[in-house]
């Protein structure tokens, strides 16, 4: 009789191959085959053994993602062919990452899912320009939220978040920017709040500018950063690094590497 394999969805991390979890690391090198997403650095495919099958599931290139149901039944047919398979998504992959989604589909089927954890972008952009998402003087906590409900009118309550002192850390909000700003300033909040963005964190080519929220469209526009990026709004942008001034562009990546 043949043993039913196992699904693990992966948490690839923001970006740097060594912010990668050890366990991440050893499920991705058990894994007869790996679905991966957009966003997850090539680098870490180096885990893979050889006779591995990849399959590339994200957009690529303007082209299409793989549709859902497409990745779950691939899922579900490997997995109940005996094989070991890993779901390599970016970030971690409880974090804006469908995998609460694909945890339940695969469950409904009757296959075994374990989540394995990676860093979210969320937490790992601000910390690259020195931003901790809590400071005792500036804010009692944090909330992650999406720039992009999953239909129009699935969007978060900006008025409710302009409320809260808490600092904001907003995933998939580089393209509208303008109107979060407009929505976060229409429900109190104060043009001079101070605000992050962080462009591909944790990669060679990361960038990051420091504003105001009155000004965010204007700098994003005047410095061309696009997505991947993470906004980050609210006084703890007090703390960034000295050199991340407004407008400070393509400063020089600098290795999460501990130095020895
Ligand atoms: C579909 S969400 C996936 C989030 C992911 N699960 C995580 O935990 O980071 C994609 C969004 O994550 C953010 N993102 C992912 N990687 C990033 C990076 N290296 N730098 C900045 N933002 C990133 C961007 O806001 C991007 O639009």
């Amino acid at each position: 009789m043949k043993t039913q394999g196992k699904v693990f969805l992966v948490g690839a991390g923001p970006g740097d191959p060594e912010l990668l979890t050890i366990k991440a690391a050893r499920a991705i090198a058990l894994a007869d085959v790996i679905l991966v997403d957009d966003l997850v650095n090539p680098d870490i495919l180096d885990h893979a053994r050889f006779d591995a099958r990849i399959v590339q599931v994200g957009k690529r290139g303007g082209c299409q993602s793989t549709p859902q149901e497409f990745i779950e039944r691939m899922m579900i047919a490997e997995a109940r062919a005996g094989r070991c398979v890993v779901r390599l998504k970016g970030g971690d992959p409880f974090i804006f990452g469908r995998g609460g989604e694909e945890r339940a589909h695969l469950q409904g089927a009757g296959i075994a899912v374990d989540v394995i954890n990676g860093i979210s972008s969320g937490l790992a952009a601000p910390a690259s320009i020195g931003v901790p998402l809590t400071h005792r003087d500036w804010s009692q906590g944090a909330v992650f939220v999406t720039g992009h409900g999953k239909t129009p009118h699935a969007n978060p309550d900006w008025a409710a978040l302009a409320r809260l002192d808490m600092t904001l850390v907003i995933y998939m909000g580089v393209a509208r920017c303008g109107e979060i700003q407009a929505a976060l300033l229409a429900g109190g909040k104060a043009a001079s709040t101070p605000v992050a963005v962080i462009h591909a964190a944790t990669l060679p080519s990361q960038a990051q500018l420091v504003t105001t929220l009155g000004e965010l469209p204007q700098a994003l526009a005047a410095w061309g950063l696009g997505s991947p990026g993470i906004i980050v709004v609210g006084d703890v942008v007090r703390c960034a690094d000295q050199d991340v001034g407004a407008g400070s562009r393509h400063l020089p990546y600098q290795s999460q590497s501990p130095r020895v």
